[in-house]
């Protein structure tokens, strides 16, 4: 399977900062932004990685990712001319699409004891039988999120955007899972009032035709979306209380592809060479290479 992430959009929710900056890039506590998405795709063994983002972008996700090889996995990238929108980018990338795939937005980060498993149950359900897959969130400011709408089966019942009058207080995050078909459904998807090619109307043509399924994440999970001042403080305060505590780093890359088996010791005693003068680099050579 392959993940697309989204990195592109105009970042006006974090303006000023955003003027020159792609947001992707700001850091969250330690590590920039779109380091938690991606970590999330590898945690769940995914190495083909497509990057959907800002043409004046490129030079600087390429200067931090190349093609992914120092991290054993491909990188591939996709320019967004202009931001119309979520589902354009599964348009963009219908190249790189030949199965189902995982649809991640490059501002959310989702931490939680063993969250890949839930990632990893929804990822085998499409592979085998198909459709879409989002996943609720139980947030206090609904009309900020895209909600999902369930039963007491947890069948969908409706997927709104940013609604005025919630119909629940479930968000839907920026994790999503589609079949090929969502190539199709996009391409014949009419732009919102707001000029945008919504995720949610891709989201309702499942719905249409009961194939959008939705799994909840309990009270175990921390969730952000950190595409406004306030949620972007508060994930970066996050990862710092988590990991000062614990001693473990959220969302370090170098880590989970050497567990995943990627990249070698002695790549990772050479990254982390390189960056022994920052905490970072120390983290990989003491609790990354001398613990495993
Ligand atoms: O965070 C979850 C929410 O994300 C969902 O609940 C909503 O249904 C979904 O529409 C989305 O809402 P946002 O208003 O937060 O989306 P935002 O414009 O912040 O874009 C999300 C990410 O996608 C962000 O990392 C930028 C990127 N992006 C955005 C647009 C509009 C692109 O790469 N291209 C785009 O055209």
């Amino acid at each position: 399977m392959k993940a697309i992430i989204l990195a592109g959009g105009s970042g006006t929710r974090l303006y000023p900062v955003t003027q020159a900056i792609n947001k992707h890039f700001l850091p969250i506590y330690n590590k920039p932004m779109i380091y938690y998405p991606l970590s999330l795709a590898m945690l769940l063994n995914i190495k083909d990685i497509v990057l959907v983002i800002n043409p004046e972008d490129e030079e600087v996700f390429k200067k931090i990712f190349k093609d992914g090889s120092m991290l054993g996995i491909n990188i591939s990238y996709v320019i967004q001319d202009h931001p119309n929108g979520l589902a354009e980018g599964i348009i963009l990338s219908k190249d790189y699409i030949d199965g189902p795939f995982m649809y991640l937005l490059g501002d959310n980060i989702l931490y939680g004891h063993n969250v890949w498993q839930v990632l990893e149950e929804a990822k085998e359900d499409i592979i085998k039988n198909g459709g879409a897959y989002v996943f609720g969130y139980a947030v206090k400011d609904p009309h900020r999120f895209g909600i999902v709408e369930f039963d007491e089966k947890n069948n969908v019942l409706s997927i709104e955007e940013k609604p005025k009058n919630p119909k629940s207080h479930f968000a839907a995050i920026g994790i999503y899972f589609f079949d090929e078909k969502a190539i199709d459904i996009a391409s014949n998807t009419k732009p919102s009032h707001r000029g945008e090619l919504e995720i949610t109307s891709l989201l309702e043509e499942y719905l249409k035709t009961k194939k959008l399924k939705v799994k909840l994440l309990g009270r175990g999970y921390a969730w952000f979306d950190a595409g406004t001042h306030d949620s972007f403080l508060e994930a970066g305060e996050f990862v710092a209380t988590i990991e000062k505590r614990t001693g473990l780093m959220i969302g370090c890359l170098e880590e989970i592809a050497y567990k995943n088996g990627w990249i070698s010791k002695e790549e990772l005693i050479k990254i982390a060479k390189k960056l022994s003068k920052t905490d970072y680099g120390k983290y990989l050579m003491e609790e990354v290479v001398n613990a495993f």
